[in-house]
């Protein structure tokens, strides 16, 4: 038969055009296609491993087996269910994630669960209850601390801790005498400085914290 290139489909050998064209096709995908055999077997993806790990949080011991890849604040949100505890940017930059370890105040976005196996954590829910308000909550009630309240536990919880800092002697960049650390407006507001408030309440955050402190001298 003749085709439109005017090239006859049966060859001087006898193989037709078609037996030709459908060789090459078939030799060319062999050079192009992996085989089946040659391909990588797809690996089963592996379950994350898991590490045991004990916190006593707000008092109360609590064993868990986390994915050692867990943040603190994971741990505490997702795991213990504690969600009084903020996330805010997840990167150590707001102190939304703002709860004491073994009484120290520690962004726990930015530390890891399995570092802190064996030791006490206190969150917003342990530092005071709706019927039993920690003085730091009733003054920022009284002194409206707050406006959207996201920042407030991780507010409440810093300046808790940060109290004790000051009676400890324990100085700020803005400390004059590094020998006797004082109370004042700007130890406030250099301490609480890793707590953003993006509703801006910080005038009426500042006058919770002078209240209690005062209160206390
Ligand atoms: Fe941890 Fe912002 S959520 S610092
Ligand atoms: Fe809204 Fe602080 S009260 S972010």
């Amino acid at each position: 038969m003749m085709m439109p290139d005017g090239i006859s489909d049966e060859g001087m050998d006898g193989m037709t055009r078609r037996t030709v064209l459908t060789a090459g096709a078939a030799a060319a995908a062999t050079l192009t296609t992996p085989s089946a055999a040659a391909e990588p077997a797809a690996r089963p993806a592996a379950a994350p491993a898991r590490m045991p790990v004990r916190l006593k949080v707000n008092g109360r011991e609590q064993g868990l087996s986390l994915d050692p890849r867990t943040t603190l604040l994971d741990a505490l949100r997702e795991h213990l269910h504690l969600t009084g505890t903020k996330k805010g940017c997840d990167h150590g930059q707001c102190g939304a994630c703002t709860v004491m370890v073994e009484g120290r105040r520690i962004n726990s976005c930015l530390t890891l669960a399995v570092m802190h196996d064996g030791e006490s954590v206190t969150t917003i829910e342990g530092i005071g209850t709706p019927g039993d308000l920690h003085p730091m909550q009733k003054a920022f009630i009284a002194h409206d601390g707050y406006q959207c309240g996201y920042c407030t536990p991780g507010q409440i919880c810093s300046a808790v801790a940060m109290l004790k800092e000051i009676e400890q002697g324990v100085p700020s960049h803005v400390t004059a005498d590094l020998m006797e650390v004082e109370f004042s407006d700007a130890e406030i507001r250099e301490r609480m400085s890793g707590n953003i408030c993006r509703c801006a309440a910080y005038p009426n955050i500042v006058a919770a914290i002078r209240d209690v402190a005062g209160r206390r001298a």
